[in-house]
């Protein structure tokens, strides 16, 4: 497997090859990821809610990303890692936005970041490609907007919706984005948006006609405690894996059952024997 980079991603568009993403937080998943020839390794945002606990995203800090993107770092060879700016990171002015930015490359060796948003953000995106950072777009359910949407809402249902999805999607283009997140949108404007685009469409709930495909890891593996989204397929429960592993536990420890004498080092014979009466 050859190094995943922006430019072997839109050769990727180019030649109609499903991009193959997912989300990792912790350098033991991400290693997985990587082996298994994931094309990108997103640290998401969506860690505050599926690490931390918290409800929605707003929370989580810049140090607190950087932390987390360090970790996967260490674990991949072959995939590209992005980093996702955290809600206050990018939002109120775009030099803080260009100073956050560099500090994931920097400091936690990220090769591209990702933030929220359409049109608003184009200059930004402008300043960051000039900065030599790569970035990647997300429009639709942008759940930093979670706010202003009220919940997490499909976007682009009306004709009005659509036609503004689009627009943010080609100000994003044009601004410079390698690649755009389509979240929460039909798939038939997904469809539409990458039909339109030079640059690839990852999407999570916009259908499968995006060039690529994104999900949190801990929603496909079943790590979380509620319904998952109509979008989520599950392709394992790890959480049933480690519930029943930890009840076994737990049963062997109250019965003197672990460790056993095999599990267990021992003094060498001759100290041994003096113990012996
Ligand atoms: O934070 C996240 O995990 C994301 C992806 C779902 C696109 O933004
Ligand atoms: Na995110």
């Amino acid at each position: 497997l050859s190094k995943v980079t922006v430019p072997s991603l839109l050769e990727k568009k180019a030649r109609r090859q499903p991009i193959v993403s997912l989300t990792a937080y912790d350098y033991a998943s991400a290693r997985l990821l990587d082996e298994a020839g994931l094309d990108i390794v997103l640290v998401g945002d969506s860690l505050a809610m599926v690490m931390q606990g918290y409800e929605n995203t707003l929370a989580i800090t810049m140090d607190e990303m950087l932390v987390y993107t360090r970790g996967v770092r260490r674990a991949v060879r072959h995939a590209l890692v992005v980093a996702d700016m955290p809600f206050g990171s990018y939002q109120a002015d775009e030099q803080t936005g260009v100073a956050n930015a560099i500090r994931f490359v920097k400091e936690a060796g990220a090769e591209a970041v990702k933030l929220e948003g359409g049109r608003e953000r184009a200059a930004l995106v402008r300043r960051l490609t000039a900065a030599e950072i790569p970035v990647m777009g997300h429009i639709g359910l942008t759940p930093q907007s979670v706010h202003r949407m009220g919940g997490y809402k499909v976007q682009g249902k009306t004709t009005a919706a659509m036609e503004e999805l689009r627009t943010d999607a080609l100000a994003l283009e044009d601004a410079g984005c390698f690649s755009i997140v389509l979240e929460g949108v039909p798939r038939e404007l997904a469809r539409l948006v990458t039909e339109e685009l030079h640059i690839p469409t990852i999407g999570i709930g916009a259908g499968p006609d995006c060039d690529g495909q994104i999900l949190v890891l801990h929603d496909m593996m079943t790590m979380t405690f509620s319904e998952p989204a109509k979008f989520v397929r599950r392709y394992a429960d790890v959480a049933d894996v480690m519930r029943t592993a930890l009840a076994d536990y737990k049963r062997d420890v109250e019965a003197r059952t672990f460790p056993s004498d095999e599990e267990s080092y021992h003094l060498p014979r001759e100290t041994r024997k003096s113990l012996e009466v």
